[in-house]
């Protein structure tokens, strides 16, 4: 990546997720543009774990996405905010056509980005900013294993679509990335499937797998002001998974 090192300086940031995986990723690709970072983990030894080794301009502060009484008290906590990621996500392979394990990932991936986007908003609207929510591949097309998951990353391109006109006026951009498939421990048990793993990656153009950075380009491109005039969107980052 070379982004400018100043391109997000004096910016203030928070990243839901974001003590692992494809939040941290963009963490620390925000905070190597300047932002100051607040990433957030929803176990006490994962924020621990965080802060013991932070990259320069971040921390980690413990947060349960589902909790609207602590995504309210977190934002609290800002005095001014510029960006916003929401990353925290849940699947539950095999378990959602179960409907209390279908409603627990809603809850997480789809209520949970808008609780946080409503909260961030007041902090926002002071002088602009810029919203990224997380979707997948499953966002496109349907999870015979995962149908809470896929109908929650579904949503979240909705999510994002409303929010974009809604905070339009106020100069808040909404956002989404579609990763397609992402080392990372969300999808540990897809890839210790050798199979699996394998078709995979004979299905992405690309020829691999990507890695949490590929995702953290595109999130620092849709904060910054080269994305001034693009709301609404959803970005894949997949290899060239959707186009084949
Ligand atoms: P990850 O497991 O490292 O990150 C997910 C994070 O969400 C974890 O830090 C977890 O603690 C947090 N989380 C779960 N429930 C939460 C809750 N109730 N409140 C707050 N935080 C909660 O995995 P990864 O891959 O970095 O996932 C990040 C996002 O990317 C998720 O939204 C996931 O759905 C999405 N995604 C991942 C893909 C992949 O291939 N790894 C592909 C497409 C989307």
């Amino acid at each position: 990546m070379s982004f400018a090192v100043d391109l997000l300086a004096g910016q203030s940031a928070l990243v839901t997720g974001g003590t692992s995986g494809i939040g941290a990723a963009i963490a620390a690709a925000l905070a190597g543009c300047g932002a100051e970072v607040v990433v957030t983990g929803r176990q006490a030894g994962s924020v621990a774990d965080y802060n013991a080794a932070p990259p320069a301009r971040c921390r980690a502060e413990p947060l349960d996405v589902t909790d609207g009484g602590a995504v309210v008290r977190l934002l609290a906590s800002f005095t001014r905010l510029h960006i916003v990621v929401n990353s925290a996500g849940l699947i539950h392979r095999e378990a959602e056509y179960d409907p209390a394990r279908f409603a627990e990932v809603l809850d997480v991936n789809l209520t949970g980005s808008l609780r946080v986007a409503e909260a961030a908003h007041p902090l926002l609207a002071r002088q602009g900013g810029a919203i990224v929510n997380i979707a997948s591949m499953l966002s496109f097309v349907g999870g015979p294993h995962a149908p809470g998951y896929a109908a929650a990353k579904g949503g979240v391109v909705q999510l994002t679509k409303s929010l974009a006109i809604r905070y339009a006026a106020q100069g808040i951009r909404v956002n989404a990335i579609a990763p397609g498939w992402i080392e990372t421990r969300f999808t540990l048990a897809v890839r210790n499937d050798a199979a699996r793993r394998e078709a995979i990656r004979a299905r992405t153009p690309m020829g691999r797998w990507g890695r949490p950075e590929d995702v953290a380009g595109a999130a620092v491109f849709l904060c910054s002001p080269a994305a001034a005039f693009v709301t609404g969107a959803t970005l894949p980052v997949d290899g060239g998974y959707l186009a084949a």
